[in-house]
């Protein structure tokens, strides 16, 4: 996604350095399987926003790498165990830990990396009221992906969604943003400004991840190295199919029978997509997007900020024209 800005590339180095001190290659069953999950790659979200956060002040690698490290061994264990709930036999191009070693050993796999991350985190030099926000963050993620679980096979309204891919995906990479900018000192005002930016980045990046499931493309299907197609069979609801539902009865008619057992998904999706579900999702992830590129506007013009743009633009499509 930034491979052409060699400033990051270097800190992603140290990262990775970082990440196979603390995952070596040989060990027990709970290190094997935690190693193949981070070394499998990932597109390092969170690290790279943390560490371009910390670009906006004095970025310390000492201080930043550690914490970059700690938000992605926290994010891939919640993966770990993402895939036990929605039986998904892949991630990140390989099989999945539960998949490949089965669900109880996936359990542990992921409560061992939550671990790693402490230990991690406690490198990272914050004080307690910095860890407290990490420890919220993975609150909400909790409560976002239970409050999905117990609405299997529901419609949610719109409102209903957005607050839970908030909780569930914008809240860690928002806190990946305003811990980076803490680390580095920056003001309180930037904090905030590059927090409230990181929610919007995630919630963007949830709907683009949603629309993925729905509509991947002959491209995509390749590089997404997890199963696609699957949120409706695991009675998960996303925007697509929430906004196919409210714009045509006829559809919210095929989905009730599906959620009762009738019908499959091959002939939902067409109905889906002819109804604009994905069409009117990536108009409202477009919105999302021009509140960060508003966002990023305050912030110095600085080369940490062109990378953020670049990547904000990556979560928008072909047809995506900026309106901030
Ligand atoms: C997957 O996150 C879960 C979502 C929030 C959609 P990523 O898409 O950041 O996963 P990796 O780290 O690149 O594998
Ligand atoms: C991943 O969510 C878990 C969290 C965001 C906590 P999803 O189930 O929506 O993501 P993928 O599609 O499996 O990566
Ligand atoms: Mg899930
Ligand atoms: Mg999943």
């Amino acid at each position: 996604m930034l491979e052409s800005y060699s400033f990051i590339n270097n800190e992603l180095e140290a990262l990775e350095a970082y990440l196979m001190e603390k995952f070596p290659q040989k060990g027990g069953i709970l290190t094997e399987a935690s190693q193949k999950t981070i070394n499998a790659g990932g597109k390092r979200l969170r690290p790279i926003l943390a560490i371009l956060s910390g670009m906006f002040g004095e970025y310390s690698r000492d201080k930043i790498i550690p914490l970059a490290a700690a938000l992605e061994t926290l994010h891939s264990a919640t993966l770990v165990h993402d895939d036990i709930i929605d039986n998904a036999e892949t991630r990140r191009g390989q099989p999945s830990v539960s998949a490949k070693h089965g669900i109880n050993l996936a359990v542990y796999a992921g409560d061992y990396m939550l671990v790693k991350a402490v230990m991690m985190l406690s490198e990272a030099g914050l004080p307690a009221e910095k860890l407290k926000e990490v420890a919220q963050a993975l609150e909400s993620m909790c409560v976002g992906e239970v409050e999905q679980y117990l609405g299997r096979n529901k419609v949610p309204t719109v409102r209903e969604y957005l607050k839970r891919i908030m909780r569930k995906t914008g809240i860690l990479l928002s806190a990946s943003c305003s811990l980076g900018a803490f680390s580095a000192g920056c003001s309180e005002e930037q904090v905030k400004v590059l927090g409230r930016f990181g929610m919007y980045f995630g919630t963007a990046f949830q709907i683009r991840d949603d629309l993925l499931d729905i509509e991947p493309s002959e491209f995509d299907k390749d590089k997404i190295g997890k199963p696609v197609i699957r949120d409706l069979k695991e009675g998960v609801i996303t925007l697509p199919v929430i906004l196919a539902a409210y714009r045509n009865t006829s559809v919210r008619k095929q989905l009730e029978s599906f959620f009762s057992g009738q019908g499959d998904v091959a002939s939902l999706i067409p109905a889906i997509v002819a109804a604009g579900g994905p069409a009117e999702s990536r108009r409202i992830k477009n919105r999302y997007i021009n509140k960060c590129l508003g966002l990023l506007e305050g912030l110095p013009d600085t080369k940490q900020r062109r990378a953020m743009e670049e990547a904000v633009l990556w979560l928008g499509d072909s047809s995506f024209t900026a309106t901030a």
